[in-house]
């Protein structure tokens, strides 16, 4: 499997930190120094799955193709509202692919599902039932907060990171974990009410809950082995990583994980600051954005690593 070009796409809407603090106890520089995040994008009158598509319209035109091209679009998301049909079948729709020869799905890894969507689309181009997949994660993360509690509102973002893949060589080494650990990180809808409930509070909506030192601890040990692994099942070194593209979680977590490897600090990426935690759109944004700019060049080396609510920990090299 092979990148053939990538695309992101995030809400006009730019919210900084002292924004935040008009309407939550929180301030600029308990933000900046416990998370590195200094403004994000959130949604407003946008609808999410036309940004979901100009993501992946960017990817297609940047692989040189046009939407009749893709014979598979594969969304990752965790939540938007509708539940059905799927992201990919809206996407499907807006970028105007007919049926039935394009088949659509969505997947759902948490904060960990670039990866995750990654070996999907893997097991599809290498057995040659697909060509071209449209692979999206797309998040909206901020309609999954409850937006007077400053532990969690301040950290994230929405925005959809895209790419068009198709058959190469490229895809060399991945490692999936999953451990259950429920209420880590959670987030409860209630579903529609029936005559033959039993017990009370079952379906009760719970706006995302998470144990934030927990997890930045789990995060660190995790990337810091999942990471060494991948690099090893390649066959490769670590000095040979031209790129460390890691869930944009938090600036203290990827310099954490930074410290832990004698590398030069410019080959781990980060956008957190502009973009706060988008998710599992956070990875391909961020190296849409790299690629965009120059800093990410044909033939590099690239680990990702991602970790989330499960808890579910991914990591890849590959080579762009
Ligand atoms: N503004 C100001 N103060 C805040 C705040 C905010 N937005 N959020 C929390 N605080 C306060 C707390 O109330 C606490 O106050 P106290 O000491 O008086 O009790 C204090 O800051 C420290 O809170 P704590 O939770 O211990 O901070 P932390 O250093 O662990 O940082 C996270 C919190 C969430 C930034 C950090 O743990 C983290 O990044 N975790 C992983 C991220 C994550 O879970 N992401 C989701 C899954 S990908």
């Amino acid at each position: 499997m092979k990148i053939l070009g990538t695309g992101s796409a995030v809400p006009k809407q730019t919210v900084t930190n002292d924004m935040l603090s008009d309407f939550v106890d929180t301030n600029d520089v308990w933000i900046t120094t416990r998370t590195g995040i200094k403004s994000r994008q959130i949604i407003t009158t946008e609808r999410f799955e036309e940004l979901a598509a100009l993501a992946g319209q960017r990817a297609i035109e940047a692989a040189g193709l046009v939407p009749e091209d893709i014979d598979f679009i594969i969304c990752h998301n965790v939540c938007n509202v509708y539940v059905t049909p799927s992201l990919a079948a809206l996407v499907q729709g807006i970028l105007g692919i007919k049926g039935p020869n394009c088949p659509t799905m969505d997947l759902n890894s948490a904060c960990a599902g670039f990866t995750y969507g990654l070996e999907i689309c893997d097991s599809f181009i290498a057995t040659g039932r697909a060509k071209h997949i449209l692979f999206i994660c797309a998040e909206e993360v901020t309609r999954m907060v409850d937006w007077t509690q400053r532990e969690t509102c301040v950290l994230f973002g929405d925005g959809a990171g895209a790419m068009v893949l198709g058959a190469g060589d490229n895809y060399l080494a991945s490692k999936l974990t999953s451990t259950p650990m429920p209420d880590v990180i959670y987030y409860r809808l209630p579903c529609e009410p029936t005559p033959f409930e039993t017990g009370e509070g079952i379906d009760t909506h719970i706006a995302m809950q998470l144990k934030g030192r927990e997890v930045f601890r789990m995060a660190v040990t995790s990337a810091q082995r999942d990471i060494r692994d991948v690099i090893e099942k390649a066959g490769l070194k670590l000095e040979d990583i031209d790129h460390f593209l890691l869930h944009q979680a938090n600036q203290r977590i990827i310099d954490a994980i930074k410290q832990d490897f004698d590398l030069p600090p410019e080959r781990f990426h980060s956008n957190i600051q502009k973009r706060g935690n988008t998710s599992s759109a956070s990875i391909p944004m961020l190296l849409d954005e790299e690629i965009r700019e120059g800093r990410i060049k044909r033939g590099d080396l690239m680990v990702f690593n991602g970790f989330g609510a499960g808890f579910v920990t991914s990591a890849a090299v590959m080579r762009y």
